[in-house]
């Protein structure tokens, strides 16, 4: 575990970068600092790796103070990531990402063997290996740079702003891939980003900074968006938080009505019998067809496209009640489509349902900072946050 107590940075011109940080950031997650430019971010960053040295207070790595530790060794346990990938443009992609193993005296082949195998975890086609970075898009040179971090196979992995320079499209493509290789390699990350929606996608923890270096708030998301610590928090997280924060709550709560969902081939006695306002319509193996209102069908004539459209429905259990909140205000009926991973309906529910179901969750605090969806693996089950992410 890294940690820092009480942390000063105090620049030579006399500028406060850090303000007496004490941050304990867990193991095998994802800690993110986030916070307006100039805050302090990148400075707590390098301190980590002792690019930049603390003015005052110490920092533990292990239990183990990281002014005893000779830098070279401490460097080698930390990938470093950073904004526009910093790649050596000189060097084909694949010399790039070998760098840091044939520092450590890896050999040739071995290195390349290795920068093979990286290139295909962060999801980079092998025959881009003899490419220049310049050949590059900015999307696929920060996989590089990931991949090039990841080389040496680092406990610790710091990554500034890696993200900010690329559009939304593949940043988006770019976060995912980070938490599916997180999933699967459990290291211990520690993330800056000035974008907030990024860091509560992303982060187990979240250390949000002000301006003067000053920590804020630190806690996992759901809670930051629940439990904003101040004025500053509440403004920095921005609109909508409460519908945000329902990201964290998986459907599983949700009650889900099976009787206002009909087969297409249904008897006019089924077709009646639900009193429902609205049905919902099936075809002979439970995947949705569409609504109608009873009145308007005839047994034995129910035709696809004379129904209203059922939108986009949610995974029950799975999705968030975000998720289903969301269907129900697309839904042209006001009611959601829930179905199972197979995509057959398991029922649906209305919009003052999913309105108990989101009262009884706050009720009961039932997030744990976990957001309903996505594991965050085996590696990270002993952090903090010992919880599913739920897919908003
Ligand atoms: N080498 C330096 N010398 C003097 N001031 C610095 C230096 N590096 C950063 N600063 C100042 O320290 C503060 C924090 O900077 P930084 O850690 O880069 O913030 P962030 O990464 O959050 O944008 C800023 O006011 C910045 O101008
Ligand atoms: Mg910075």
């Amino acid at each position: 575990m890294i940690r820092m107590e009480s942390v000063t940075k105090r620049y030579a011109d006399g500028t406060v970068a850090v303000d007496r940080l004490s941050l304990e950031i867990p193991d095998r997650a994802i800690t993110v600092l986030v916070g307006p430019s100039g805050c302090g971010k990148t400075t707590t960053l390098r301190m980590i790796n002792r690019m930049v040295e603390p003015s005052e207070g110490t920092i533990l790595l292990d239990g183990e103070d990281l002014q005893q530790q000779p830098v070279t060794t401490l460097r080698r346990s930390m990938g470093y990531v950073i904004q526009n990938a910093g790649l050596f443009q000189h060097r084909t992609i694949l010399d790039n990402i070998a760098t840091v193993p044939r520092m450590t005296g890896w050999g040739k082949q071995k290195s390349r063997e290795r920068a093979a195998e990286l290139m295909e975890r962060v999801g980079l086609d092998s025959s881009l290996g003899k490419r220049y970075p310049y050949q590059l898009s900015g999307g696929q040179q920060q996989r590089v740079g990931v991949a090039r971090a990841l080389a040496a196979d680092p406990p610790v992995l710091l990554m500034d702003e890696p993200f900010s320079a690329v559009d939304p499209v593949v940043r988006k493509g770019l976060q995912d891939e980070l938490l599916r290789i997180q999933d699967e390699l459990g290291k211990t990350i520690v993330f800056v980003t000035h974008d907030i929606d990024e860091a509560i996608k992303l982060g187990t923890m979240v250390a949000v900074m002000r301006t003067g270096g000053h920590l804020a708030q630190f806690a996992p998301p759901a809670e930051l968006l629940s439990d904003p610590a101040d004025a500053f928090v509440e403004d920095f997280l921005g609109a909508d938080r409460g519908i945000r924060g329902l990201s964290f709550f998986p459907s599983t709560g949700l009650e889900l009505a099976t009787g206002p969902v009909v087969r297409v081939d249904a008897t006019a006695e089924q077709l009646t019998a639900p009193g429902a306002p609205y049905l919902l319509v099936t075809d002979a193996d439970d995947r949705p067809l569409g609504w109608a209102e009873p009145r308007e069908l005839r047994a034995g004539e129910i035709t696809a496209d004379a129904l209203l459209p059922y939108g986009r429905p949610f995974v029950a259990g799975t999705d968030s009640l975000r998720a289903a909140l969301d269907c129900a205000v697309l839904s042209p009926t006001g009611w959601a489509v829930a179905v199972d991973a197979e995509g057959r309906v398991t029922g649906v529910a209305s919009q003052a349902t999913i309105g108990e179901a989101i009262r009884a969750a706050h009720g009961t605090g039932s997030t744990g900072g976990a957001r309903a969806g996505e594991r965050t693996g085996d590696a990270a089950a002993d952090g903090p946050a010992d919880v599913t992410k739920v897919a908003p």
